[in-house]
Parts: C-alpha cells; structure tokens; sequence
C-alpha cells in the first residue's frame, strides 16, 4: 500500500487563485499520479480558476461549475462527470467556505442569523450536499474513495474568526456523520485542520494577519502563511490507501500549535 494516487479520479472543489489551499491540493494530487477535475462557482471564480489551473503541473481533465447552495447544481455536475468523463470518483476534496462579512471580525453577538445561515450553508452543510450528490461515483471506486475537508481548530474560540467558528465546528461535525454512514460503504471521510494561510477567504477576514502571526511565532515547528503545501501533502495522504484505515478524523497540520497552551 503506498501513497501513490496514481489512477486515482479526483474531483477538487473550492480551487481560486494559486494561493488557494485547493490549488495546492490539486497540484499535490497530480504529483501523486491523480487525474483532476477542479470546480467552483459559476461566473467569476470559474473563469478565475480556469486561468490559473494553466499553472497545475498538469492540465486537469477539466473545470467545472456548481453553487454548493443549489442542489440542482451539484446533481448536474455528477451527472455530467457520468455522462462526459468518469463512471467513478475515488477522491472528492472540499475547499470550500464563505461567510458574510458581517459575520466575521469582531461582530459576533450582533450578526443576524440570516448571514450566519448563509455561512452554514456554503462552509458546512455544502459538505453533506456535494458527497451525497457524487456518492453513486464514489460507491463505483474499486479503491475505496476518500472524501476530505478542510477545517479551522473548531475546540475553541478565535479572535476575529466569529461565525465561522460554529461552521467549522459544524463541518466537523458532519465529517463524523458522513464517516459513520458511508463507511459500510467502504468511503472515508476525513477533515484536516490547517492553520492560517494567506488566501482570498483567509484575507477576508479582518484582523487575520494579527492571528497568523501569533502562529508563526508560537507553533513548535513554525508555521509559513504563505505555505500551503504542508496542508496539501497531508489531503494527498488521506486520498492514499497509506490512510486506508482512518475515517472520521480531524488531522491538524498547524506547525503544532494546537499541542501548545502558550
Ligand atoms: N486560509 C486559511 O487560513 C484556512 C485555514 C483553515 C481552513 N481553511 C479552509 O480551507 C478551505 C479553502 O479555503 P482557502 O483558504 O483556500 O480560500 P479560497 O478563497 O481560495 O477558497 C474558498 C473557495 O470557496 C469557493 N466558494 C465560496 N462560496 C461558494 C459557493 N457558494 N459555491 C461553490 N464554491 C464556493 C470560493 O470560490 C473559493 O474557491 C475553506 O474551507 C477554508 O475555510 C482555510
């Protein structure tokens, strides 16, 4: 059993800009020996992606579309993957989330729960929606699929990171329950737990510089906000059949920090 992902049928959802974590993922699944289709959003952040996926170390098979609000959306996107390109999926990454600005940044007890329903929608419960609409792929893998999330250390709370805290927390939530009810089906679900990075949604939150400082200087191996590899090797692992054995677990790849109380 190795780390190879060669073979492999990876659809990688939530790639941006080359700072994306998702980017990252994608890249690191490539090098691995995975065939990729990357997706986001329509309109803008698609047309974002498919400039910059020309800097993948490989060209992936192909960039798609859907809101992870809009079910109609995911289910079409299966089924074109059915119809135009795979009969299976063995790895689904989720690199997604949003909240609204007034949900973030120092704003906690005033946001209306209409923004924090958004919030949950997009970065949690989209979890649930995007495995469930590829699961007729992923029950096809003959490997065994690999379904992976990234989380932000949801056991406690952050200055600045307000509703996103409880989406995270609530993701990893789902991450369990999607790991107990696909298992049977010999699907793993897993979440890893990165520590600050600098991308589009990282920068969107006020105040995210002060905290990815104090990372830097208190994690036990350092921590680079400019590096999301560490974060993407960790995603390639658990899409391995090295990683055959874990499900429903939060892996943290913050340099260490959360091991530390101060
Ligand atoms: N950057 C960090 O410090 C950090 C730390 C821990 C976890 N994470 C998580 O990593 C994941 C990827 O985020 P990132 O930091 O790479 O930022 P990013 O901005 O590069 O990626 C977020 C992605 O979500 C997509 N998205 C937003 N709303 C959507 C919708 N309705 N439908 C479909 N796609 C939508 C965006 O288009 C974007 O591609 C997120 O879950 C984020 O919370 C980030």
């Amino acid at each position: 059993m190795s780390m190879s992902l060669t073979g492999r049928k990876s659809l990688v959802f939530g790639v941006l800009t080359e700072t994306s974590i998702g980017f990252n993922i994608a890249a690191a699944a490539m090098k691995a020996g995975a065939d990729v289709i990357l997706a986001n959003a329509p309109g803008r952040p698609w047309a974002i992606m498919s400039r910059v996926s020309h800097r993948l170390p490989k060209v992936p098979l192909v960039c798609m579309s859907a809101d992870v609000t809009k079910p109609g959306d995911l289910q079409s996107m299966a089924e074109e993957i059915q119809r135009d390109y795979w009969k299976s999926l063995d790895g689904v990454v989720h690199a997604v989330a949003f909240a609204p600005q007034d949900a973030l940044g120092g704003n906690f007890l005033n946001t209306p729960f209409e923004s924090v329903s958004t919030a949950m929608n997009v970065s949690a419960f989209s979890l649930k929606a995007l495995t469930a609409s590829m699961l007729p792929l992923l029950e096809k893998s003959e490997f065994g699929a690999s379904v992976v999330s990234l989380t932000f250390n949801a056991g406690v709370a952050w200055p600045v990171y307000d509703w996103m805290g409880p989406t995270k927390a609530a993701l990893e939530s789902v991450n369990h329950y999607l790991a107990r009810d696909l298992g049977p089906k010999g699907i793993r679900v897993n979440a890893v737990d990165s520590g600050p990075i600098t991308t589009m949604a990282g920068e969107s939150i006020p105040g995210f510089d002060e905290l990815a400082k104090v990372w830097s200087e208190r994690a036990p191996l350092g921590w680079d906000t400019s590096d999301a590899t560490p974060v993407a090797d960790t995603v390639a692992f658990l899409l391995s059949d090295a990683a055959r054995a874990i499900t429903g677990q939060v892996l943290h790849v913050d340099g260490g920090f959360s091991a530390v109380g101060a």
